[in-house]
């Protein structure tokens, strides 16, 4: 089967066995197959955080475990359940439509409900464990339900305890959220600002919806459509620098941009240090660096997982040599 369908940077790569899981009864079964026990096993959602570097000599299971649902209300928080493999960005559009505030930032974000946790996706000022209430997996190997709360994902900026200690362990099945009657607007971002001024939206006509408009005019205007152009998003993480190392290298790079996180530790943008490492608009055969946003890798047609890694690999290299800065992927590479 040729997974190029399947991951958003549009690999040409083959997989031994296919298999798409619509219901969690059926994934039970699966786990249960004599024939797919030994199999290595790559769980897909969106496939929009992945490279895949060759074929896959395994099983593949693409979770497409439909359906959202409200399943408790208080006061103040409105609780719903949307099985795994529910679009992220048709969720964000039915919280916005009935009024749940919360993921209006999370707007357009590729991919699907069950992969947003593994990396706690985040965007413009608000990262998914602020909506996350609770999640059901089941474990590859014994095919134990286990709920996990907020405190047993462990999150962090891009990260999750299913990125980490439990990496390949567990299927997410489905995601509960908890969102908000009154919202609170994140309008911090200076990008939203000015695309809020320029759609004529003032302090007093704000609503989740002009956010969630905001979000997409600015994630269409700078990041690559996967349908027209095969990527996976940022390619690397924001490193995080300490603050004595920031403040050396801002004598040198006075432009240098950074977020203080805390009192001794800066995060700085990859994409900047890329483009001053003169790779925006690279291209090498089909494998390249977007003209707009150059913390996102691209590729134009026929590139392969190991030429997208090399350029990787070589823009690591160029960025470490003229910053001294270590900037890690943030697709997981398969
Ligand atoms: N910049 C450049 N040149 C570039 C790109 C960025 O100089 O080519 C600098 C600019 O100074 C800019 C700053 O980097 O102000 C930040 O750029 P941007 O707002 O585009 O955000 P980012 O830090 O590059 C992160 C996330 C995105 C998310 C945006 C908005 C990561 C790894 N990426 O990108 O998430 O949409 O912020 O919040 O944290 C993703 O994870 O796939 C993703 C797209």
């Amino acid at each position: 089967v040729s997974l190029k369908p399947y991951n958003t940077f549009g690999i040409d790569a083959n997989a031994r066995y296919w298999v798409e899981i619509s219901h969690e009864e059926d994934l039970h079964t699966l786990l249960q197959l004599t024939e797919f026990i030994d199999q290595p096993k790559l769980i897909l959602g969106g496939g929009s955080n992945v490279l895949l570097r060759h074929d896959f000599s395994g099983l593949v299971v693409k979770i497409n475990i439909q359906g959202i649902e409200v399943v408790r209300e208080d006061d103040t928080h409105v609780y719903l359940t949307a099985g795994a493999g529910v679009s992220w960005h048709e969720l964000v559009q039915f919280c916005v439509r009935q009024g749940y505030a919360g993921m209006e930032n999370l707007s357009l974000i590729p991919g699907t409900v069950g992969a947003a946790p593994m990396q706690n996706i985040g965007a413009y000022g608000v990262e998914l464990e602020q909506v996350f209430e609770s999640l059901t997996a089941v474990h590859i190997r014994t095919g134990e339900r286990k709920t996990f709360t907020h405190a047993d994902c462990a999150f962090g900026y891009r990260e999750s305890v299913f990125k980490r200690e439990l990496k390949g362990q567990y299927i997410i099945t489905s995601v509960t959220f908890q969102l908000n009657k009154q919202p609170t607007f994140h309008t911090r971002y200076g990008a939203i600002q000015e695309t809020l001024a320029e759609m004529g939206v003032s302090d007093d006509s704000l609503s989740i919806k002009a956010i969630s408009e905001a979000v997409i005019r600015i994630r269409r205007s700078k990041l690559p459509d996967p349908a027209q152009i095969g990527n996976a998003g940022s390619f690397f993480k924001n490193p995080e620098i300490p603050k004595a190392q920031f403040d050396a290298l801002k004598t040198e790079f006075p432009d240098l941009p950074g977020y203080p996180m805390g009192d001794d530790v800066v995060k700085i943008p990859a994409g900047w240090l890329i483009e001053q490492a003169g790779w925006k608009g690279y291209r090498s055969g089909d494998a390249g660096v977007h003209t707009k946003q150059a913390l996102v890798l691209v590729n134009y047609g026929n590139a392969t997982g190991d030429d997208i890694l090399a350029l990787a690999k070589q823009i690591q290299e160029s960025v470490q040599a003229k910053f001294g800065v270590t900037i890690t992927p943030e697709v997981n590479v398969i």
